[in-house]
């Protein structure tokens, strides 16, 4: 075991994270398609920059909409490489979520639709730098994006939020938007330095603004499991995040750098690469953590019932079966 040398207490995060530990029961049919019905909004956050936030909100979105569920993916960077990583580069006169936390525009009206069919963009724009000082005088500045999703969010299964490298009013905004929270990581030494300030943000925003929002979970990104630090790293975290702690790993992956600068999801990029089956393997665990059975899912089964030969096993879903 490595030292322990974070500022965090051990189990500061379980606790903290009580209200998100208890996995879901198995959901009866209605409600879970309520739930999808709902859309739920997930927020991708770290304040670290260069963690994966961007690649993994990109490629969960593109692997959860083949997976068959509607998604939107909301560019609340403004660097904006969740919308330059989907083929929109930069544009001054195209409107983004700028626009929309203005109040200059409906977030209807800036949806773009991407090369997958059922996903959806909310692209973000350099003006979004400025956003932060221009909020910071206006009447409801943290509730700005929550307002501006209420009239769209139903239309989607999931609506997933890039959030920038810092925890500034976009990243409030974001956390006060969210049902729940996926925290992309490292297995580096530091891993949880800045960690604590995460979570102190989110239980001052849990108070003040969204009591119920949500743990997803952790995930490990540009993962070397040829590492023993790696491993030592790994164990720690788990010990501090529990269950919250994604089985699926997304290791080191060219591909999935490579990507972007093509503007597509990894899954179009290169299909057959170890990224794309990690971005499967994420929204397969995704999914059955919050007890959703995606329409593929359901036609696989459908299919594997009349020609049980013909079930495609060379894509494998978490948990395994
Ligand atoms: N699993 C991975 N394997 C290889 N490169 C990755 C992986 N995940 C992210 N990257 C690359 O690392 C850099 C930072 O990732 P990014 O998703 O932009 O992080 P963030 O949004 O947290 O700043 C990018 O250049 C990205 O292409
Ligand atoms: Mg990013």
């Amino acid at each position: 075991m490595i030292e322990n040398r974070h500022p965090i207490p051990r189990g500061a995060f379980h606790s903290f994270a009580q209200f998100s530990t208890a996995q879901l029961p198995i959901l009866k049919h209605a409600f879970v398609l309520l739930l999808i019905a709902m859309g739920k909004i997930l927020g991708v956050v770290n304040q670290k920059g260069g963690v994966g936030k961007t690649t993994t909100a990109i490629n969960l979105a593109a692997s959860l909409a083949i997976e068959g569920l509607k998604i939107l993916l909301v560019d609340c960077d403004p660097q904006a490489n969740a919308s330059s990583g989907l083929g929109f580069q930069r544009d001054d006169n195209r409107h983004s979520i700028y626009d929309v936390l203005m109040g200059d525009a409906s977030a209807e009206q800036v949806i773009l639709p991407t090369q997958l069919e059922l996903l959806w963009l909310l692209p973000g724009s350099k003006n979004l730098t400025g956003a932060n000082l221009e909020l910071a005088a206006a009447s409801d500045r943290a509730g700005r994006l929550r307002q501006a999703l209420l009239p769209v969010q139903a239309s989607y299964d999931l609506v997933i939020l890039d959030c920038p490298p810092a925890l500034d009013l976009l990243t409030l905004n974001a956390l006060v938007a969210s049902n729940s929270l996926l925290v992309p990581m490292q297995a580096e030494y530091f891993a949880l330095e800045g960690i604590s300030e995460l979570i102190s943000n989110l239980e001052r925003v849990r108070s003040a603004f969204n009591p119920t929002v949500t743990i997803e979970g952790v995930l490990l990104t540009m993962y070397d499991d040829r590492t023993n630090l790696a491993q030592q790293v790994t164990e720690t975290l788990r010990e501090y995040f529990r269950d919250r702690l994604y089985r699926t790993v997304i290791p080191r992956n060219v591909r999935l750098a490579e990507a972007p600068s093509h503007g597509k999801p990894v899954v179009l990029y290169d299909p057959r690469s170890k990224g794309t089956e990690a971005y499967f393997e994420l929204a397969g665990e995704y999914l059955a953590r919050n007890g959703i059975e995606s329409p593929r899912a359901k036609q696989r089964k459908a299919a594997g019932a009349l020609h049980p030969e013909k079930l495609d096993k060379s894509v494998r879903f978490w948990p395994y079966s």
